[in-house]
């Protein structure tokens, strides 16, 4: 199925070159292999990850203008994901949303955005003075989560705006939950537009037929893929992938090159190589032994009193069309601890750090690096967890239905180039928000920089904080002044 050697890893190769020729350094990094670096840190990490601690030249190539082994990279994640081209990205999938979208819209464009995306859309949005256009995303109230926008949404929205440069979506969620990107896809290459993807948790679909489909899969024209947080490469290296149909690809490399270092880390890089390699050659029988284990957990947290860990259940419900069940969502609303308490447990009382928590909720992410004896000892703190809790505390309200988007007066990046000043939230109905105003749960903005303040928003902020939810965004952590534009 693959046209080219997926068990080659050209950047890693090359380093592995330049260490067995035992090349005498007169470039930098200045530590020079390790020998110039103090030993506090060299001890601890040890000298062969300094060794390959390179910088640009022939042997190694180069990310700016790949010709060698970079280039053979690319070409080769390219061939791993169904794409015409896959770019390196060493600034994490934060760099490769921003050059996403610096690549297909510019100052004044309109472009399609769900409501709660991750601060690297605002950057990019900001960067690019476009303005967006939101869509809301599917709410599961009873998890406290938001899904992703199901293809009403985004056929109505695009009927609304068919003036609109491009759709960006998120899939799957950072919970699994994927959409049917598939329908999106379609309806949006219909308005003759790109359809890109923040698969920042589904760098690994498209390598099991037990996970959902993945962006390239579906037809999208491209997608930033976190590779670092789900399968095997390093902290801050992530692929950015490429169809040339819609998109010219030209550009994309010359935003790279706008955004990013002129120093890539070639260890990442490196990382990134490898763990190509690794999910393109052997992901399908790692990803069945996460999954299986995944699932495991699944069924033995669902049997521990108070606590819910959702699976393929909740499929069907608006926005929830797939699921990555190597995700293990734990709501611990049952047991009338906040998912903060929970999360705060496990890591302080018995060392088992969670990815995230909410309100309800705390987020186990799975992988290939897990085994069933870690798996063991998360389930057996939860069970204890349980036995202490369950039945001695009220069980926590439902989410409250989010209010509607407020009416913009300035672009995202107007409202971060205007000049700003501090008033109290109650004295603010009519002023232009310079900050966001985040409902958690479920995560969602009610009010973005450039909208303008209404009178429903301020209610909806008094009627979360009553109902012990949060509110965040603003500088002040207590909600009670928000910044806005001065005009
Ligand atoms: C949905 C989503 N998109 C993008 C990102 C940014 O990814 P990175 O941390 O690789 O820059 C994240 C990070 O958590 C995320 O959750």
């Amino acid at each position: 199925m693959y046209k080219m050697d997926q068990t080659k890893t050209p950047i890693f190769d090359a380093l592995m070159e330049y260490y067995n020729r035992e090349t005498i350094p007169f470039h930098v990094p200045g530590h020079k292999k390790g020998c110039g670096m103090d030993d506090k840190f060299k001890n601890f990490v040890g000298c062969n990850i300094l060794s390959i601690d390179v910088t640009v030249f022939k042997l190694v190539d180069s990310l700016h203008h790949p010709t060698g082994p970079i280039k053979e990279a690319m070409k080769l994640a390219a061939d791993a994901y169904g794409s015409d081209m896959a770019f390196i990205s060493i600034h994490g999938t934060s760099g490769a949303i921003q050059a996403m979208i610096l690549s297909v819209v510019g100052e004044g464009d309109k472009i399609i955005i769900p409501r709660n995306v991750h601060k690297s859309v605002t950057a990019g949005i900001i960067l690019s003075g476009a303005i967006p256009v939101y869509m809301q995303p599917e709410i599961d109230k009873n998890i406290g989560i938001a899904h992703g926008v199901t293809p009403e949404t985004v056929e109505e929205t695009l009927r609304a705006n068919p003036d609109a440069k491009a759709v960006l979506i998120i899939n799957p969620t950072y919970y699994g939950v994927a959409t049917d990107i598939k329908r999106i896809a379609d309806i949006v290459h219909s308005y003759n537009i790109p359809l890109i993807v923040d698969e920042a948790h589904g760098p690994h679909l498209g390598f099991n037929d037990k996970l959902p489909i993945s962006a390239m899969q579906a037809g999208a024209d491209m997608c930033a893929q976190s590779t670092h947080k789900i399968i095997g490469s390093m902290t801050q290296s992530s692929f950015l992938q490429v169809r040339k149909e819609r998109i010219d690809i030209n550009r994309v490399q010359q935003v790279m090159n706008l955004l990013q270092t002129t120093s890539p880390s070639y260890p990442l890089m490196a990382s990134l190589d490898v763990a190509r390699m690794q999910i393109a050659t052997k992901g399908r029988e790692l990803l069945d032994r996460a999954i299986e284990l995944a699932q495991y957990a699944r069924a033995e947290i669902n049997k521990i009193p108070g606590l819910y860990c959702f699976g393929e259940e909740i499929l069907g419900k608006p926005g929830a069309y797939a699921f990555d069940p190597t995700k293990i969502t734990v709501t611990a609303r049952g047991l009338g601890l906040t998912g903060y308490e929970l999360d705060q447990m496990l890591a302080n009382e018995y060392h088992i750090q969670m990815e995230l928590s909410d309100l309800y909720n705390i987020l186990a992410v799975g992988s290939f690096g897990d085994t069933k004896e870690k798996m063991d000892s998360f389930i057996n703190a939860l069970g204890e967890i349980s036995s202490k809790y369950y039945g001695t505390r009220p069980v926590k309200g439902e989410v409250l239905d989010v209010p509607g988007i407020p009416e913009r007066a300035l672009t995202p990046r107007q409202a971060f180039n205007g000049k700003k000043k501090s008033i109290p939230l109650s004295e603010s109905i009519g002023k232009i928000s310079a900050e966001f105003l985040l409902a958690y749960p479920p995560g969602i903005p009610i009010v973005c920089p450039g909208e303008v303040i209404n009178s429903e928003v301020i209610e909806y902020v008094k009627a979360l904080k009553e109902a012990n939810l949060y509110v965040q965004g603003t500088e002040d952590p207590d909600v009670e002044y928000i910044k806005v534009v001065e005009v």
